[in-house]
């Protein structure tokens, strides 16, 4: 099979859901991925986020092949030996109580709507008013699902798909006064992703958060943090909230938690916990034999590398911001650990850049139009941020050329 005859048997029989970048990919070793024509290709996307550990990590191929010649799945209806103990991991590395695994992002997101909800029901056969009301942020992502879309905060990800699930408001990103403004004793949910990811790697003021964090231990709705891109070591700690010495009450991962195995989980606290009884919520294939296995392996091999993450970003964001002062294209540097962005003046120059990196077989993408996205596996060194960035030096100098920037976006 040739690129040429996969994409156009693909064209008569998928639905038209993407927009693929032309290239097909055969295998992966470490921080490369190689196409159908044998060429090598620098990964600094990791699958969006997923290939934490890079391809073909040693220690989790060995206990795939392991747990897939003993045991694939056996459906939540019985015990296997690696829920427990990945839940315990999980729980201890976050400081929360109890885990729920499923299988994606949207899923762990629509189960942590579920679990506002049903523990706001809780409090009102109390005696208390109904809440039910969620708020989220402008400019947020939580996934593809109804409740997910619904507190996405971007009308393009929404509006083909109305109505959608009633009861949800938009607070202005880090605006703490629009959210006094809007929580009150009717909100059951704040619902947050520490770094924005889609909307363009933004982190969450830490004015923000801790002001989020008082607000709603006062009005009783809950705090529920989106990690399931910026979660699991991406920033250079266990989760991203730990820089903003915060606890939520729910937080959401998945993307790299089983090494690029369908898996996502849930966390929360014993007290959000009590409102959940058998028969609730639930998920046949979530929480599998397989991929527990090689998340719990995933999570041994996390442990040493947070260093490594936080030093490495470090590196890569002072030579982005090197760059930044070097070329007038760039409007911002964002994000933390290995979640970093470039924020060009122009929606086609990025445009231009991401295609000129494809051709130059360095792998990143473009998001929230203008923005550089980089999600290099965990693993990469010093040396493969220096490629990156001579390359990005090359690229923005000759593409600049060649689009015509948009005269309406300023540098800060
Ligand atoms: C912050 C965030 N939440 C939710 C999702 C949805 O995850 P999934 O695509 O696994 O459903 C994503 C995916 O990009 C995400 O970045």
């Amino acid at each position: 099979m040739n690129l040429a005859s996969v994409a156009r048997t693909e064209s008569h029989v998928l639905l038209p859901t993407y927009d693929r970048q032309r290239v097909l990919f055969e295998k992966g070793r470490g921080v490369y991925l190689w196409d159908a024509r044998g060429q090598r290709y620098l990964d600094f996307l990791s699958g969006i986020g997923v290939n934490a550990l890079g391809h073909g990590h040693p220690a989790i191929q060995a206990v795939l092949k392991r747990q897939a010649s003993q045991l694939i799945h056996v459906s939540n209806l019985f015990f296997h030996p690696y829920q427990a103990d990945l839940a315990g991991r999980l729980t201890k590395t976050s400081g929360l109580d109890r885990v729920f695994f499923c299988n994606s992002g949207t899923e762990a997101w629509e189960g942590a709507l579920k679990l506002a909800r049903a523990h706001a029901r809780t409090l009102s056969t109390n005696g208390h008013k109904p809440k039910w009301r969620i708020l989220a942020l402008e400019n947020s992502f939580h996934g593809r699902t109804f409740g997910s879309l619904a507190t996405t905060g971007q009308a393009k990800y929404r509006n083909p798909f109305g109505p959608l699930l009633p009861g949800v408001s938009f607070v202005e990103f880090n605006d703490t006064r629009d959210l006094k403004r809007q929580l009150d004793g009717s909100v059951c949910a704040l619902c947050v992703e520490t770094i924005q990811g889609e909307g363009g790697i933004r982190p969450v003021s830490a004015e923000f958060l801790q002001a989020a964090r008082k607000l709603t231990h006062k009005s009783g709705a809950l705090l529920v943090l989106d990690e399931i891109q910026c979660g699991l070591g991406r920033t250079g700690r266990y989760f991203a909230y730990q820089h903003y010495g915060i606890r939520p009450d729910i937080v959401t991962v998945a993307k790299p938690l089983a090494a690029g195995l369908p898996l996502g989980a849930i966390l929360t606290s014993n007290r959000v916990a009590s409102a959940i009884h058998p028969g609730m919520h639930g998920s046949t294939f979530g929480g599998g034999p397989l991929a527990c296995a090689v998340a719990t392996e995933f999570l041994r091999q996390l442990e040493p590398l947070l260093k490594h993450v936080e030093q490495t970003g470090n590196y890569f964001r002072a030579k982005l911001e090197w760059l930044k002062a070097k070329h007038s294209c760039v409007v911002e540097v964002r994000g933390m650990g290995l979640m970093l962005a470039m924020d060009l003046n122009s929606a086609d120059l990025a445009k231009a850049v991401v295609a000129e990196f494809l051709r130059r077989r360095i792998l990143i993408n473009r998001t929230n139009d203008t923005v550089l996205r980089f999600l290099p596996p965990y693993i990469i060194e010093k040396k493969h941020v220096d490629h990156m960035i001579r390359t990005l030096d090359e690229v923005l100098a000759s593409q600049v050329h060649k689009v015509r920037s948009s005269p309406k976006r300023r540098r800060s």
